[in-house]
């Protein structure tokens, strides 16, 4: 039977009159992937795999936008929610549940004394960046990320900060991944003034010529706090994050996504000397206690320990990237997975040698009517559920959508190939 889109489609113009931008999540909504030949709304998921609202099934790749490590519906995780769930979701008193993930966290993450609970990626990084403007009483923030930074709500640079005072944009200062020179300019230009730098330990560029340890010098040179943003990193990279896998040290460091594989939770852990700042801070929520998903996260980390779960995503990763890279090369294509086996992006450029979301675009069209759902403008992320199968079904509807290219696409005609509409870009990475 061919794939018909008709009950997304459906849902998406009843969500257009009630729902902003359709979908709480920007990067989640239609206009993000080629619209029209995407899947618009999801109905279940298992394993590595989801089914869309009308029964079709697809291997997927973005991973919920990262937060799943292990699989969608996991049996050990499942357990652990439905059991507290028979012992409560909230309650007018803390639960042993956070003490207990707390010191599980502290076990597990590089540096870290004490930990703090919030429900999101963005509220752990606006408050990671709060505490640390208390705790050195300096207010500019040096940002790494000039693409566009937007995890901290208050952040004058956000993409789309409307609504954001713009005095704030006097208080962020940006520099270039791998650019020290950049960074110890700003603290040149701004003396005794900078709190904290904020930093996503890699994004999809290995870090050059020392940069971490000249990172952390900077900041240790110039009393301000070190801010790693390990919302994609940890849990994916290693159990104890990038401060592991690189070897650094971070002195507030902010995890999310992948910690509760699903779960709406985030934390900030550190030193308790810097973590001690927020006896006093009002970062503090009526939902940051919630127990299914502390529950949930001690399970998630339990199986990861158990299983050792994160080499066997980086070894699908690999098969998938290297796998790619050779297929898009016997065909010509320039079109290279680039950046780490656990959290790859798709890069491609036309004759003309130009980055070209068209050709991306056409080539994801064609996999995902295959079944395969892969970001256009996002990340590609693995789990612990992928198998050898799935990365061989991917790599074979690979071999066909390279086909189907060679053949049709004359002088970068991409566009004239897509049955639906270009994604638009809003971010510059992924939210
Ligand atoms: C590196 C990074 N930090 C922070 C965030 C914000 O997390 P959340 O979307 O849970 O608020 C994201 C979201 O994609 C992210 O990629």
């Amino acid at each position: 039977m061919p794939r018909t889109l008709e009950n997304s489609n459906s849902l998406k113009n009843r969500a257009k009159k009630v729902v902003p931008h359709m979908t709480g999540t920007f990067s989640r909504a239609a206009p993000s992937f080629v619209e029209g030949v995407f899947p618009v709304y999801a109905q279940s998921a298992n394993g590595s795999h989801f089914i869309d609202v009308d029964g079709n099934e697809y291997i997927d790749y973005l991973m919920a936008l990262g937060p799943i490590t292990l699989g969608y519906n996991y049996e050990s995780v499942n357990h652990a929610i439905i059991s507290q769930l028979k012992e409560g979701i909230l309650f007018s008193l803390p639960h042993p549940k956070e003490v207990e993930l707390s010191e599980k966290m502290c076990e597990v993450i590089p540096h870290a004394d004490m930990v703090k609970f919030e429900k999101s990626g963005s509220n752990v990084v606006t408050g990671a960046v709060r505490a640390a403007r208390a705790f050195t009483t300096k207010d500019k923030i040096a940002y790494c990320g000039s693409g566009g930074v937007w995890h901290d709500w208050q952040a004058a640079m956000v993409s789309r900060d409307n609504g954001v005072p713009k005095f704030n944009s006097e208080l962020i200062k940006l520099f270039d991944y791998n650019d020290a020179d950049g960074l110890e300019q700003i603290f040149e230009d701004n003396k005794n003034e900078i709190a904290a730098i904020v930093l996503e330990p890699t994004v999809y560029d290995k870090p050059e010529n020392n940069f971490l340890n000249k990172v952390r010098k900077l900041a240790d040179q110039n009393d301000s706090l070190l801010i790693l943003d390990e919302i994609v990193t940890g849990f994916r990279f290693d159990l104890g994050g990038a401060q592991k896998y690189f070897d650094i040290k971070g002195d507030l460091v902010c995890f999310g996504k992948g910690m509760g594989n699903g779960l709406p939770i985030s934390a900030i852990t550190g030193p308790s000397e810097f973590m001690k700042s927020f006896d006093e801070l009002w970062v503090s929520s009526t939902n940051n206690s919630e127990n299914i998903s502390l529950a949930g996260t001690m399970a998630v980390i339990n199986e990861m320990q158990e299983k050792n779960t994160i080499p066997h995503c980086w070894n699908m990763g690999k098969k998938l990237f290297d796998g790619w890279n050779q297929i898009v090369s016997k065909f010509d294509l320039d079109a290279k997975m680039y950046g780490y086996p656990i959290r790859m992006h798709l890069q491609c450029f036309d004759s003309n040698k130009q980055e070209s979301i068209a050709m991306k675009s056409l080539i994801l069209q064609e996999m995902v009517k295959s079944g395969i759902f892969m970001s256009v403008l996002g990340p590609t992320f693995l789990c612990y559920s992928h198998t050898e199968k799935d990365i061989d079904d991917t790599l074979h509807a690979l071999e066909n959508a390279c086909e189907f290219v060679t053949k049709n696409v004359k002088e970068s005609n991409y566009e004239e190939y897509l049955e639906g509409t270009m994604p638009k870009i809003y971010l510059v990475y992924e939210n």
